[in-house]
């Protein structure tokens, strides 16, 4: 289970201070799938960050199954919001890394990487390198990777932003599948609210910088869901209606400060 305590950030770079997150309390269960949305800059990937140990934050703590995050939490596994793969490695090679830093036997490894490269819809593409793909792939790949050395917890910042709006939904139901058979615990990060309400068990929303949680909705539309089909279901517009109407006044208010 991950414990967010009062954890806030404020960044200081030389005389400029950044306010990035207000104290955030939450809790998220093992198994549970939780996604953060709200406007850009207030603090999201910052907290991801936290969260993977990435950076330590100003105040409060994280707490990871009883241990406080201090360093890298080798426990998640992190699909950051930037490109990550190397760009020296083919596809393949890039899935591999991780599983040969974890000294897995390298047959294990070429068969491991041949089935997430399956599973990601790139079979014939493990010969190529990141230059040689495209947006929406080389995210796919990103998946491919850390899904393939299997951490309990998964954290995904924005991670179908650039796929197509079809591909997008079909990774979605692929992502669905995987937790409901990994029991793994996915905080997520997205813009888009059909994509929150999909997929989540609850859905954080955020305020404008600096961030703080607005609300926390649980989603409470029946499983399996069809993220092809989910949108036209009566209690789904119910659940996206509630949820804009947190949504919307973060986004004007961040638009104002930005465009003022
Ligand atoms: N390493 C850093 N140094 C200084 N400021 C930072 C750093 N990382 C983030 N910030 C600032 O913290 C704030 C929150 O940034 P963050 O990346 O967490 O936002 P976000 O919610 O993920 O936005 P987006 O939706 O656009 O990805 C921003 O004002 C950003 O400029
Ligand atoms: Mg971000």
């Amino acid at each position: 289970m991950i414990e967010i305590k009062g954890a806030a950030k404020t960044f200081r770079t030389g005389a400029r201070v950044t306010a990035a997150l207000e104290p955030i309390d939450l809790a998220i269960a093992d198994g549970e799938f939780v996604s953060f949305i709200g406007p850009s800059g207030c603090g999201k990937s910052t907290l991801l960050n936290m969260i993977a140990g990435i950076i330590a934050p100003s105040s409060g703590a994280i707490v990871h199954d009883g241990r406080t995050v201090a360093g890298a939490n080798t426990a998640t596994g992190y699909m950051t919001q930037q490109d990550s793969l190397l760009p020296w490695r083919t596809a393949a090679a890039n899935i591999a890394l991780p599983l040969a830093l974890r000294r897995t036997p390298p047959a294990a490894i070429d068969a491991r990487v041949a089935q997430m490269l399956a599973l990601v819809g790139l079979a014939n593409f493990g010969g190529h390198f990141p230059a040689e793909l495209s947006g929406g792939m080389k995210k796919r790949v990103a998946l491919a990777q850390i899904l393939a050395y299997d951490p309990p917890t998964l954290l995904m910042d924005e991670p179908f932003g650039a796929l197509d709006a079809q591909l997008k939904l079909i990774m979605q139901g692929e992502l669905m599948r995987i937790w409901e058979n990994a029991g793994k615990t996915i905080v997520f990060v997205t813009h888009d609210l059909a994509e929150a309400i999909t997929l989540s068990d609850r859905v954080a929303v955020f305020s404008s910088r600096p961030g703080r949680i607005k609300a926390v909705e649980t989603i409470d539309l029946p499983r399996p869901r069809d993220p092809l089909r989910i949108q036209f279901e009566p209690a789904y517009r119910a659940v996206h209606q509630r949820l804009w109407d947190l949504l919307a006044p973060e986004i004007e208010a961040s638009r104002a400060e930005a465009f003022a």
